[in-house]
Order: structure tokens, then C-alpha cells, then sequence
């Protein structure tokens, strides 16, 4: 079996989809893998190290005419043109993203997208959302403490004293709590809110404090708790005393970290644009979940706070806003390692002894597989 490893094409992707140590467990799985020179560049992998454990490296032509291709993100529409009908595709290929995949299905493609494995324990070793969620809740805080233009920590010097920073983190999910617990190393005072009522303990052993929005109905009690681990839209009540509470704990806040999200829907508005327009000047937000409205149903989303504008850095009522969209870009190195991890832990499942194989009655194979035969499997 050949595999194939693209460089990502999109602009600001310096991920890649293997590295070498992974290039080496795939050669040892039976496989041929073939890399497009140049792919992990951008994630401090050079050709060198893909050559030294086995590679062979290939122009962007050649890297396509391949059985299967590992990517990082979905591919544009000459790359889906490149590959011959019967190709594997593996990547994170938004499974939300129907007309995307319909391009892929139509070219007869078998593609499997990551993001749709179950959260479940025996598909956390490939589990994508996690590994990227976390690198990407470390990223914004430290982009948070870039922009802040004071110290995080508690300082005592012979120049005066800087009290330590407010630290907001609305969101607790993966990605939310790696900020806490970042932000803490960093020795800020902080705060944590989130929907679901199982997340306050984990916020507090993490040292951070947990901010209640009481629930005031059995209903908003029991859709608080969620689905599977995930969020729920909450009622316009609960959503308006969460909104008070935030914008009185986000007025004294230095940095507001959100991350809030709801699978398949419009990210939540938690922070509202009166609210930033009460803030300390000087104070940062990163809206981790900028683009996350575009990227599931189609919309130019802003995120949790109408002022933010994806990939852009804004200044409004002197708050400086990041709406960055691929936080864990930022961080190419390790991302593009765990990422890599993950692909290989999902391709032990279809591979052995150098031969591919669909098992029909493996939920975590079937949960992915987008398209076969010219077909979409989902709707
Ligand atoms: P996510 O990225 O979908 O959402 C991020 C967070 O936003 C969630 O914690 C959600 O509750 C929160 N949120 C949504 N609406 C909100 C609102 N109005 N206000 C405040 N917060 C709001 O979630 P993520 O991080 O991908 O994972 C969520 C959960 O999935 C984890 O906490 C865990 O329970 C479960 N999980 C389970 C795994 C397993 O192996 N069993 C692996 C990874 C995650």
C-alpha cells in the first residue's frame, strides 16, 4: 500500500500529516509512504528526517498518485482533482461541509474525516479534536499574554509592584480547561464558566474558581447537562443571566479567553458587544471559537463575541479582540506530532500486514467513513 503525505495548501496551514516517527510505524504497518518535498517544513520537519527513516520524497504531482493520502485539512478542489477515483483520504475534512464532501464523493473517493470519531475511550488515542483543542487552549494564552501589555504574574520589584492578571475563561471543554491550566502556570488569578454542570470540578482542581449560572427550571437543569459530553443550546433566559454574569466578571477582567461551542450550530454569543464595551482598556480577548460558524454551516461567523472578525486583530472600545481561526497552526511542531499520532492510531484499524481493509462492524471506522464508491454515506 502507498501513502501519500501532501503539503497542506491552505494559506496559514503549517501543519502536516505525518512526521517521521510516524512515517516509520507506517513503513513497519507494510506500507510504502511518500512525501511531497518540503511538507513538514513549515512544522520543523525537514526532508532529511522523512529520508533517514525510509521516505521517499516526491513532487506535488507524484504525492497524489498514491492508494491512500493523509491530509491536515480538506482538499481544494485541484487536489481532490489529482487524486484517481478509488483513493483513501484521511484528514479532518468537516464533516459539516456538504457540498466539500460531495466533491470528494463525485471523484470517487473514499475519504474518512476524523472529526466524526466518537468521543468515546476507545477512540481517544485518535482523537483529533482533542489533541488540536489542546494545543490550541495553550496558544491562547499565551497570544493572550502577548497582547496584554502588562505582567501575568504577581510581581514585587524595586520599581513597584504589578498585581497578577484576571484571566476569564468562558468554555471549559478541552480546549478551555488546557487555558486554565496554562493561564495558572502563568500566575494569573482565574475564573472558568461553563454550560455543564460536570465541568466545576474539574475547573476547580485545576485551581481556577467556577462561576454559577444557577439554573431556574428541571428543563435548563437537565439540557445543561448535555449530549454524549457536549453542550446543548440553553433557553434565552438562562443565555440572558449568563450574559449579566459575564459581563460583570469580563469588566474586570485583564484577559478573556472563550472557547464556547455547540456542535453543528451557530457558535453562543457570550460575550456581547456592550460588554466589551465596558471592559478595562488594555484587556484582550481570544475568541477561540472565531470561524467556527463559517467552518460548520456555512456562514462568515464571528464567534462568541459580535466584535470579532476572523483571522483579523481589532481594537474596539479598547479592547484588543484575536479572532485567529487555527490556533494550533501556531504551534506546528507538537500539533502536527499529536495530529500525526492520532491518523496513525486511526490507521492501524484499516491496515495490516501492507493491506487495506474497511471493517463494516467497526463503529469507529463507520462513525468517519464520509464517502465511498462515488457515494456520500451521511446525510
Ligand atoms: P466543544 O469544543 O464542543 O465545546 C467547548 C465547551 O463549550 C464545552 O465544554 C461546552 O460545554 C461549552 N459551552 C457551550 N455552550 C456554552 C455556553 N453557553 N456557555 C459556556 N460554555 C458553553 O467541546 P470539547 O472541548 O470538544 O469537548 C467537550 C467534552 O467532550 C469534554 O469536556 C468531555 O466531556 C468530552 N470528551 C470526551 C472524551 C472521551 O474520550 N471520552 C474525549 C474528549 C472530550
Amino acid at each position: 500500500m502507498k501513502i501519500g503525505v501532501p503539503t497542506e495548501v491552505r494559506s496559514e496551514e503549517c501543519r502536516v500529516a505525518a512526521t517521521p516517527e510516524t512515517v516509520k510505524k507506517m513503513i513497519g504497518l507494510g506500507c510504502q509512504v511518500l512525501v511531497q518535498k518540503g511538507a513538514g517544513e513549515r512544522a520543523s520537519v525537514t526532508d532529511a528526517a522523512y529520508k533517514a527513516v525510509g521516505a521517499e520524497l516526491v513532487s506535488a504531482k507524484e504525492v497524489f498518485k498514491v492508494d491512500l493520502i493523509l491530509k491536515v485539512r480538506a482538499p481544494e478542489t485541484a487536489e481532490i482533482k489529482a487524486m484517481k477515483a478509488g483513493t483513501v483520504l484521511i484528514g479532518l475534512l468537516e464533516p459539516f461541509n456538504q457540498p466539500q464532501l460531495k466533491t470528494i464523493a463525485e471523484q470517487g473517493i473514499t475519504a474518512f474525516s476524523l472529526e466524526a470519531l466518537p468521543r468515546n475511550s476507545r477512540a481517544q488515542s485518535m482523537d483529533v479534536l482533542s489533541s488540536q483543542a489542546n494545543v490550541a487552549g495553550y496558544k491562547a494564552v499565551l497570544l493572550g499574554s502577548h497582547f496584554y501589555q502588562r505582567f501575568m504574574p504577581m510581581l514585587m520589584t524595586s520599581a513597584g509592584t504589578v498585581k497578577a492578571a484576571r484571566v476569564l475563561v468562558l468554555g471549559a471543554g478541552v480546549a478551555g480547561l488546557q487555558a486554565i491550566a496554562t493561564a495558572k502556570r502563568l500566575g494569573a488569578v482565574v475564573e472558568a464558566s461553563d454550560v455543564r454542570p460536570a465541568v466545576k470540578e474539574q475547573v476547580e482542581s485545576l485551581g481556577a474558581k467556577f462561576l454559577d449560572v444557577p439554573y431556574e427550571t428541571e428543563e435548563e437543569k437537565e439540557t445543561a447537562a448535555g449530549v454524549g459530553g457536549y453542550a446543548r443550546p440553553m433557553s434565552a433566559a438562562w443565555m440572558q443571566r449568563q450574559a449579566a454574569l459575564v459581563a460583570q466578571r469580563a469588566a474586570e477582567a485583564d484577559i478573556v479567553i472563550s472557547s464556547a461551542l455547540i456542535p453543528g450550530r451557530e457558535p453562543p454569543v457570550l460575550i456581547r458587544a456592550e460588554t466589551v464595551a465596558n471592559m478595562k482598556p488594555g484587556s484582550v480577548i481570544i475568541d477561540m471559537a472565531a470561524g467556527s460558524g463559517s467552518m460548520l454551516l456555512g456562514n462568515i461567523g464571528c464567534g462568541n463575541c459580535p466584535l470579532t472578525e476572523a483571522n483579523k486583530v481589532v481594537l474596539k472600545h479598547g479592547v484588543t479582540i484575536v479572532g485567529y481561526t487555527n490556533l494550533p497552526s501556531l504551534v506546528s511542531a507538537d500539533a502536527s506530532a499529536f495530529y500525526a499520532r492520532n491518523i496513525l492510531e486511526f490507521l492501524r484499524l484499516l491496515i495490516s500486514e501492507g493491506n487495506f481493509h474497511i471493517p463494516a462492524d467497526d463503529e469507529l471506522v463507520t462513525a468517519s467513513l464520509m464517502c465511498k464508491d462515488g457515494q456520500m454515506t451521511k446525510k
